[in-house]
């Protein structure tokens, strides 16, 4: 059982980031020469996935435009013997399909991923979120195995110090951890406080769930900050059905604020052949 599509909600305004996000979403903004959300589409392509469901909102039409062919632009290229970047546009969406759905109303993360119900259909679908960049592929690649051989969603988590889980979903552990980092899962809360959390895993932003949890998403009720809250609906599916997950240890940056979208940069750039050199020279010779 292969996952074949993941949602990224990206309905959000970007309040962390205004004024940038006034005029450019910042799922747009750049990474080295890449959007931020093209970084997580290639990771969701690398582990098998071929159709990407994008959250958008109305009010950020530049995110649709980022998939939409740009004839005169590509002749432009071609004319001017700039081919191999007229490729790399014509690659966007090429070997893999993108559907744009709208979230009209921001009513919570539940409600943004039961917006792509419709064009995902029944069937198992990972879910993204793009603050959170992983570095590789090999993370949903697990998860999308482990989704498969216990036939249940899975998420992911990372082991973080006591004080930070109050900002993240949080798992119960209903057993030990496997020597390939998988755990079993009876609960999950949304932002607990220090004392009442259940564990310090914290639910990053990667989930492979199985087809069933769309009942469990429509039938959400507000929950924590009165908004329909993921994690609730993951918490009833996890009462009912093997759940899992899988703790990671891959490079995990959060984008969702400036100074984490500064670090990512840098830390991207140094991975990057061609700019790893001068960037690195840059930071050693820094003055400041
Ligand atoms: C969301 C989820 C939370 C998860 C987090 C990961 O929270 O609701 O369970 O741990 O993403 O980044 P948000 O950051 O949108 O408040």
């Amino acid at each position: 059982m292969q996952v074949r599509s993941a949602v990224i909600p990206a309905a959000g305004m970007g309040t962390r980031f205004l004024p940038a996000t006034k005029a450019v979403p910042k799922e747009l903004f750049p990474i080295g020469d890449q959007p931020a959300l093209q970084i997580v589409i290639d990771e969701a392509l690398g582990a098998g996935i071929d159709h990407i469901v994008v959250v958008s909102s109305r009010d950020k039409p530049a995110v649709a435009q980022y998939f939409e062919p740009n004839e005169a632009l590509l002749n432009k290229l071609d004319d001017s013997g700039k081919t191999a970047l007229a490729e790399r546009l014509r690659s966007i969406g090429r070997d893999w399909r993108v559907s744009i759905v709208y979230q009209d109303n921001p009513k919570g993360l539940g409600h943004a991923v039961g917006c792509a119900r419709e064009a995902i259909g029944e069937e198992p679908f990972a879910v993204m979120l793009p603050d959170e960049l992983m570095g590789s592929s090999a993370l949903l690649a697990q998860m999308n195995g482990v989704c498969s051989s216990t036939e249940g969603s899975v998420v992911a988590v990372a082991n973080v110090p006591r004080e930070l889980v109050s900002s993240y979903g949080v798992i119960d552990p209903a057993g030990e951890l496997s020597a390939d980092g998988v755990i079993p899962v009876r609960d999950l809360v949304e932002k607990p406080s220090v004392e009442d959390a259940p564990s310090n895993f914290i639910i990053t932003g990667r989930y492979v769930l199985t087809a069933d949890a769309w009942a469990e998403i429509d039938a959400l009720q507000p929950g924590r900050g009165g908004e329909l809250q993921l994690t609730d609906a993951l918490k009833a599916q996890a009462a009912r059905s093997p759940f899992h997950a899988v703790v990671s240890d891959v490079s995990r940056h959060d984008t969702g604020n400036p100074l984490g979208f500064l670090t990512a940069s840098i830390e991207l750039g140094l991975t990057n052949p061609e700019l790893r050199d001068d960037l690195r020279t840059f930071l050693a010779n820094l003055q400041v």
